[in-house]
């Protein structure tokens, strides 16, 4: 019998992690990378000043939560290698234990029947890397192609998907416009540099994996539609500038091996080309993606700026438009971020239609809360807005793929509670809730919900 929302068979359901958020940053040998030298310097800008020291432990407990993740019915995982860890210092020799730690992982994901997506790089930039300008410094792209051909040569036998960056627009962001990242630098040419290095770095990988392996290989971008205030020109205007910006650079790049040409314009109109290559032109045409991961949380609501930005100041994206705060609009109550699930089935028939319909999945998506323990009922959290929030997600997935969008999977973010950068354990975003003195895991409301949902390949109403 066929239920309301019935997915494609081999629909890939299951969560995401990333390794500094999990691991633990005390466990095994390991360098250190920007997270550890932010939170030494300015513990008080973490969330109840707690760092990257203090995590789920997936290094020790990785067997447990695997079996966990078996338990509901996950057929794949997207977790990412820690850059720092494998080659502590960025550069040179790996490091044998780090090794031996990946390479058990993946191989009890395959064994539990778990696919082990994997990412390179999950916003965590080894420190000495960063110490001659990470990003910023060209050098790094040649830097992180060793990196890339290393972790393909030692674990490649074994995993067939591949993700060169999650969300490469929020180190941007947060490093180099917004003060929320390390090295907390406010210039706009310099973020705009660190975007460009990252996708030269990127197509640099694909091109390697390209040559030498038959999996498949990709990025995650947190894709935010961005929705103009009205239709008049002056807002329709400031929404596509804000699209340029924050998805369409990277986007455009990665499917179609160019930038948009609106944004080459407006970058050379106020002095803002980053420093190119002669054969970057060509790498990035040539080194396309075979997959797209899309993290979607929330779209962004936009409008005109209601005053000129001053002309003397930095030059910054936001001269060009403003947030708008759309009357009426859905909120999460316990995170503060808006809930949009049409925003989904938006970005994916925008793929199909203007990205040549690339074989795309949710990489992440979810709901995080604040102080979830309120919802303990015996011992366990009845987290039913998370099970709605994934629901109603789904179904505009579903209509997406009933309309020929080439989507393969949605995984939610995350599989189980953990750290989360300056945010620390603020919001909890996991199908696991864990007990942070006791590291005990225990399954929230949703992960039955899930766990049913996978093992039917679908849900009813
Ligand atoms: C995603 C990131 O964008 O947001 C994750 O890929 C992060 O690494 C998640 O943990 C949640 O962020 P926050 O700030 O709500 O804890």
């Amino acid at each position: 019998m066929s239920l309301d929302y019935q997915f494609p068979e081999n629909f890939w359901w299951g969560s995401a992690a990333s390794a500094t958020q999990t691991e633990g940053g005390e466990n095994g040998p390991k360098g250190k990378n920007i997270w550890d030298k932010w939170y030494e310097s300015e513990p008080n800008r973490f969330f109840e000043n707690i760092g990257p020291e203090v995590t789920s432990d997936f290094y020790n407990r990785f067997k447990e939560d695997i079996a966990n993740m078996k338990k509901i019915h996950h057929n794949s995982f997207r977790l990412s290698i820690s850059w720092a860890r494998l080659i502590p210092g960025g550069r040179g020799d790996v490091n044998p234990e780090a090794v031996d730690f990946y390479s058990k992982v993946f191989d009890e994901l395959i064994r539990n029947d778990i696919e082990p997506f994997v990412t390179l790089y999950h916003f965590d930039m080894p420190l000495e890397l960063q110490e001659i300008g990470g990003w910023e410094n060209r050098e790094v792209t040649e830097a992180y192609a060793d990196y890339a051909e290393k972790a393909f040569e030692l674990f490649g036998d074994r995993v067939k998907k591949w993700f060169t960056f999650n969300e490469p627009v929020v180190p941007v962001e947060g490093g180099y416009l917004y003060d929320f990242h390390y090295p907390n630098i406010v210039d706009a040419k310099k973020a705009i540099q660190v975007g460009y290095n990252t996708m030269v770095a990127h197509a640099k990988a694909v091109k390697l994996y390209h040559e030498n392996y038959d999996g498949k290989i990709g990025i995650v971008l947190n894709l935010t539609p961005s929705y103009p205030r009205s239709q008049n020109p002056a807002d329709l205007k400031a929404s596509h500038i804000c699209d340029l910006f924050f998805n369409r650079s990277f986007l455009d790049p990665a499917v179609k091996g160019e930038y948009p040409q609106d944004l080459i314009d407006l970058l050379a109109e106020y002095n803002q080309l980053p420093a190119t290559k002669p054969e970057d032109k060509a790498l990035l045409k040539e080194n396309l993606v075979d997959l797209l991961g899309v993290n979607y949380y929330q779209p962004r609501r936009v409008k005109a700026r209601d005053s000129q930005p001053n002309p003397d100041s930095p030059f910054m994206p936001d001269w060009f438009f403003d947030n708008y705060e759309m009357p009426g609009r859905k909120m999460n109550p316990y995170r503060g971020w808006e809930i949009y699930e049409k925003g989904i089935y938006d970005i994916m028939i925008n793929l199909k239609e203007n990205y040549g319909n690339i074989e795309s999945f949710i990489s992440e998506n979810g709901m995080g809360v604040q102080n979830e323990e309120r919802f303990l009922v015996d011992g366990r959290i009845e987290d039913d807005y998370r099970i709605d929030f994934i629901k109603d997600h789904l179904k505009w997935l579903h209509k997406s793929i009933q309309e020929g969008c080439n989507v393969k999977g949605y995984h939610l973010w995350t599989f189980m509670d953990n750290w989360s950068w300056m945010n620390a354990y603020k919001n909890r975003y996991g199908f696991y809730s864990v007990d942070l003195k006791t590291q005990q895991r225990t399954a929230k409301k949703s992960a039955s919900w899930f766990a049913e949902a996978s093992e039917k390949n679908g849900f009813n109403d």
